[in-house]
């Protein structure tokens, strides 16, 4: 769909006010917001004061929505004025996030467009997540700053890195590689667009549901072989030597010791295998 077609940008054309937004970002925010339409919800934006995208929020969203804007300048102060609710303090502020929330209490949806650098995006996300509401989104804006020398690329600690680093915590949330490392508590998905990332958040009961459950189906007679080796010869004859041999383990030493050179040295072939492929691998990583 054309950009000029969707809800956010005829009410980004509205508003009265001043607002610079990305052409590709209203696709973007009627894919992630349109379902809060007409709904009672909370909303905050960061970064508010030529006022365009406050009056551009109530307008896409309706008269029900609750509209927060947060900003460094004191002058945006004058939105209250049309019915807005407006904070005066930092994003990287830790202790500003604590004593607003403690005030506005749990919201539907935070919207990051204020100053765009590594630690105002982090702190504002990680000063969100546990005051939205199960249903609720994150949005940062602006994450091209990742890649900008200005703001310190090249970073280990950029905004992206940080977002692929919480990438990383919902995947351990598997029991089979939960580690001590925390795993992402009450993120469900992440989602990545141009210079958008959007982190999608649900209660933590109903994401700590990482572990298998069989459905009431039969089993066929004959399992099916996992065939996940079956393009690697060498690896599947090693495969089906110590099954051969299986016969050999129930000797007590003799077997105990063929079991676990056996375990081994398929252990050893699996690393090389794996080796090779990342080696083949690497021309797909372009970035
Ligand atoms: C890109 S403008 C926001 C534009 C607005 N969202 C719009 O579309 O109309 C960025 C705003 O973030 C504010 N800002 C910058 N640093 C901030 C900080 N640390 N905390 C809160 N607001 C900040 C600036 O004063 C500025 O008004």
């Amino acid at each position: 769909m054309t950009y000029k077609n969707t809800k956010s940008f005829q009410a980004f054309i509205n508003s009265p006010f001043r607002s610079i937004k990305h052409k590709s970002y209203f696709n973007v925010y009627d894919a992630l917001l349109e379902e809060y339409i007409g709904k009672e919800i909370t909303f905050v934006e960061v970064g508010v004061l030529d006022g365009g995208s406050l009056f551009m929020w109530r307008d896409f969203f309706g008269e029900q929505a609750r509209i927060i804007g947060i900003e460094i300048n004191k002058s945006a102060e004058a939105w209250q004025d049309h019915g807005f609710e407006i904070y005066i303090g930092s994003q990287s502020d830790p202790n500003f996030w604590k004593g607003l929330f403690e005030e506005i209490g749990k919201v539907d949806i935070v919207l990051d467009d204020g100053g765009h650098t590594y630690q105002q995006q982090i702190i504002t996300v990680e000063s969100a997540l546990g005051n939205i509401k199960p249903g609720g989104k994150i949005i940062v804006e602006d994450t091209y700053t990742s890649y900008q020398k200005e703001y310190g690329y090249p970073s280990n600690h950029s905004f992206i890195k940080y977002a692929a680093n919480l990438v990383d915590g919902i995947n351990l949330r598997t029991p089979k590689i939960r580690t001590s490392k925390d795993s992402n508590k009450v993120i469900s998905n992440i989602s990545f667009y141009e210079s958008i990332v959007s982190f999608s958040i649900e209660s933590e009961e109903s994401l700590d549901l990482a572990e298998g459950i069989p459905n009431n189906g039969s089993i066929l007679e004959k399992q099916a072989e996992s065939l996940r080796y079956a393009d690697k010869p060498i690896l599947t004859k090693l495969e089906n030597l110590i099954i051969a041999f299986k016969f050999f383990q129930n000797f007590p030493v003799l077997g105990k010791l063929l079991k676990i050179c056996g375990v081994l040295v398929t252990k050893c072939f699996k690393i090389l295998n794996n080796r090779i492929d990342n080696f083949k691998l690497r021309k797909y990583f372009k970035y």
